[in-house]
């Protein structure tokens, strides 16, 4: 079959093993961390309307063309953004661009990790009895914030943020944990895509499923013990009542587009490189919509309705929106106050923070195939020796966002805000024109397709996906830079107001570190991306 040197390339082993690998890269933190903040903060019903529309017009468009590009690749037998550009628009520039596709989800992989190793080791905490024990000396307040305090006094001093400066101080659990996470992500991909990745997700993902479903029903029948008036239901309420004034709000918007980007993971060259592992015929219209779908499962119904309805339910709505101001907050502060105060508290917090865990091992392992499947793909290297080196730059890579505050802010607004969008485009661009005339596009959406997908939706991907994109995108790069000409105008020095923008800021640590951390990734990929072995002119299997 292969006509290409080496071992034949792997594929998927089942199309139920494909589909739950593909929901376990999208199915993360995203869903049950990053979207019910995120929601909360813009004002809940308000936030649903753009929500919706951005998945329709981005989302779903996005979704369907990495698996395109994916597909496209693995008749070359490569599976990373620079071929898979480079054989469609055949200009050295694309490789370069391609670079984005690992360099993305690489630098996401650094602080993500680390993200969910803490719930790993939370999930412990739990089961231990330690939230109940900071419950027992907080109870006697009846004022949300202050009932709060302990907990939050308790995740500080895990992650190490008591004291103010740049360097954090981490508990030796924090640590631990992370290093056992490190080697259950290297084990997992050293196993490779069947026997591991694929062999994980059939067995993690019903859990993780199973593991919410009993979370929502324990939320939503949760009371107020003190007014009995205020339910779950009023959490449901505040998410679902569309409210139409966050419509002329781009903050709301853009919050939606970008809150849909990072949890159907698209934009980011993930997705294009598990559907590398594609057979050249298989099924893409249908199964790209599948994992849209099971992933908004996991998000709107699961994920809408735990950590807020839980939160309404004990804080009221003003409340809810006061702890979602805060990143982190409303998973790790408002849910282990919650878990603290009822019967079976220590097992509904080790399944939460536990479900956290089996949703972002899912996807931390997806963040980091492509630039394993890179180094194999291009040069060749065996799964190990890529495993290993990659390995090895991870974990060092990690100790910036481990040790020194905000890292994790500046890398997820470059790759996970900015980067994510810029390389959509890129992504969308190349496949809606790179191949010619719409019929074309047409046709490769629906090869081998279950279904037929409709000419205008390769329309859609051809002009709306990406002039919403474009217009995205010049927002993001002025919202943020206007702010430092807001302070320059008001009389502030170049460098003060130079740090109100992420963009322009050479001068804190953070914003400095996290630049020379991207830079010198994308130097070291552009030299590799230099020497890629060279390009056949036709796919090797067509069959
Ligand atoms: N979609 C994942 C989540 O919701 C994050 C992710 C983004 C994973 C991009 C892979 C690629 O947490």
């Amino acid at each position: 079959m292969s006509k290409g040197s080496g071992k034949p390339r792997e594929t998927w082993g089942s199309k139920i093993g494909l589909i739950l690998a593909m929901a376990g890269n999208a199915v993360g933190l995203g869903n049950f961390l990053r979207f019910p903040y995120i929601a909360a903060q813009n004002g809940g019903g308000a936030f649903m309307i753009p929500y919706f529309i951005s998945l329709f017009l981005l989302g779903i468009p996005l979704m369907l063309t990495e698996w395109a590009l994916g597909r496209l690749g693995g008749r070359y037998h490569r599976g990373t953004a620079p071929a898979v550009l480079y054989a469609i628009v055949r200009h050295p520039i694309m490789k370069y661009l391609g670079i984005l596709g690992i360099l993305l989800p690489f630098i996401v992989v650094i602080y993500y990790t680390y993200i969910e190793s803490w719930c790993f080791s939370l999930s412990f905490y739990s089961l231990m009895g330690k939230f109940q024990e900071i419950g027992a000396m907080a109870s006697g307040t009846s004022d949300p914030g202050a009932y709060l305090k302990p907990f939050e006094g308790f995740i500080n001093a895990f992650l190490g943020r008591t004291s103010p400066g740049f360097i954090l101080h981490p508990s030796a659990a924090a640590y631990i944990g992370f290093l056992i996470v490190m080697v259950i992500n290297l084990y997992i991909l050293y196993k490779g895509i069947t026997e591991g990745i694929e062999k994980f997700a059939k067995f993690a993902m019903p859990l993780l499923f199973i593991m919410a479903i009993i979370l929502v029903i324990r939320v939503l029948t949760l009371k107020n013990p003190v007014d009995p008036n205020l339910t779950a239901i009023d959490g449901l309420k505040f998410l679902w009542e569309p409210k139409i004034q966050g419509l002329t709000n781009p903050k709301v918007w853009i919050a939606a587009a970008g809150q849909v980007f990072f949890t159907l993971s698209v934009g980011m060259g993930s997705i294009l490189t598990y559907a590398s592992y594609l057979k050249p015929k298989d099924d893409i219209a249908l199964s790209s919509i599948a994992t849209a779908s099971l992933n908004e499962f996991g998000e709107v119904v699961l994920g809408g309705s735990i950590a807020i309805p839980a939160a309404v339910v004990f804080f009221g709505i003003a409340g809810t929106m006061e702890i979602a101001s805060e990143a982190f907050k409303l998973g790790f502060v408002s849910m282990p106050a919650i878990f603290s105060n009822m019967p079976l508290g220590r097992i509904f917090g080790f399944l939460w923070f536990f479900l956290l865990f089996f949703a972002g091992i899912t996807s931390s392992i997806a963040l980091t195939t492509p630039i394993i499947t890179f180094l194999q793909d291009e040069f060749k290297w065996s799964r190990g020796k890529a495993v290993a080196v990659i390995g090895v730059i991870w974990f060092l890579l990690s100790h910036f966002a481990i040790f020194f505050r905000d890292i994790v802010d500046h890398l997820d607004f470059w790759a996970g805000t900015v980067g994510i969008v810029f390389f959509g485009l890129i992504l969308v661009l190349t496949f809606g024109w790179g191949l010619g005339k719409l019929e074309r596009i047409y046709k490769e959406i629906n090869e081998g397709g279950y279904i037929t997908l409709p000419i205008w939706f390769a329309g859609i991907i051809r002009y709306i996906t990406p002039v919403i994109l474009i217009v995205i995108l010049i927002w993001f790069v002025w919202s943020d830079i206007s702010q430092a000409f807001s302070l320059l105008s008001q009389g502030a020095g170049l460098v003060e107001a130079f740090k109100a923008s992420k963009i322009l800021d050479f001068f804190s640590l953070p914003a400095l570190i996290s630049k020379m951390i991207i830079i010198g990734l994308f130097v070291f990929l552009g030299v590799m991306v230099g020497k890629m072995r060279e390009f056949e002119e036709t796919p090797l299997s067509e069959s």
